[in-house]
């Protein structure tokens, strides 16, 4: 069955007790495009508080251990953030590869590690300027996606992929549509071979870097992109709802 189209926003390092009017604010918009999945990652502290605020919507964090338990300062487990509420977890976005040094190996564990207590992962990938300018960009993120991507028999339902181009994030550039159409295509052929065409097909590959209200719909019209991770816009019910709406409109058109 094909899935509704996904769209995530990521408050990276934002928020308090008082953004949680403005999950309220998602949620209620959110029951009005009921052919969106909508879902937002706050930080861990609010993640409990915007699970009680939300009907509608999925509640998910930005990382989270590959340990079950133990002395590690600091660290925070899958098992933590279900009895928190959080339904996925967001894993080995560029930040933290970037500035933690996180390896694929590590993303892969701390999806095994979430899928065994139920909580669903986005698994990102994404290349930086560098690479995306020598022609390799293809190359780097099947690499990425090959280590990080967690071996599991019903992937359809609980692994999200997310293409972020790291050049793209924050910076108000976005990839051309046929960069992303020809990455997503390369995704979805790694999924097939990976988790079999079946369990692929259930597989959303999301799109994030600058997604506005503004350039939704063209990038959710693009092939193969099953909605869109979205850092600084999913911080005020407006805009991130804005992309919902897009993401509804082109379930319609
Ligand atoms: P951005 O972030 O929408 O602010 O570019 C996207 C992300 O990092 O997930």
């Amino acid at each position: 069955m094909a899935q509704r189209p996904y769209i995530v926003g990521n408050w990276k390092m934002n928020g308090t007790r008082a953004m949680l009017p403005e999950a309220r604010a998602i949620d209620r918009a959110a029951q009005r495009h009921m052919k969106v999945e909508v879902a937002v990652a706050p930080p861990y502290t609010l993640i409990h508080a915007v699970h009680r605020e939300a009907e509608q919507i999925g509640v998910g964090a930005q990382d989270c251990s590959p340990d079950p338990d133990g002395a590690h300062t600091g660290d925070i487990s899958a098992s933590m953030l279900a009895d928190a509420g959080a339904k996925f977890v967001i894993l080995g976005h560029s930040e933290r590869r970037q500035a933690y040094g996180e390896t694929s190996e590590q993303v892969n564990a701390k999806a095994v590690a979430a899928l065994e207590v139920g909580i669903r992962v986005i698994i990102c990938c994404g290349e930086p300027l560098d690479v995306r300018e020598a022609g390799k960009a293809e190359d780097y993120v099947a690499k990425q996606l090959q280590a990080s991507l967690p071996a599991i028999e019903d992937a359809g339902e609980k692994v999200t992929v997310a293409y972020e181009p790291i050049w793209a994030i924050g910076t108000g550039k976005t990839a051309t549509n046929d960069d992303i159409a020809a990455m997503h295509a390369m995704i979805r052929e790694l999924l097939n071979k990976r988790y079999g065409e079946d369990q692929s097909a259930d597989v959303r590959i999301l799109y994030g870097g600058s997604v506005k209200p503004e350039n939704a719909a063209e990038i959710l019209g693009t092939a193969e992109v099953g909605g869109a991770l979205v850092g600084g816009a999913s911080l005020t019910a407006d805009s991130f709802m804005g992309i919902a709406l897009a993401a509804s409109e082109t379930e319609e058109g």
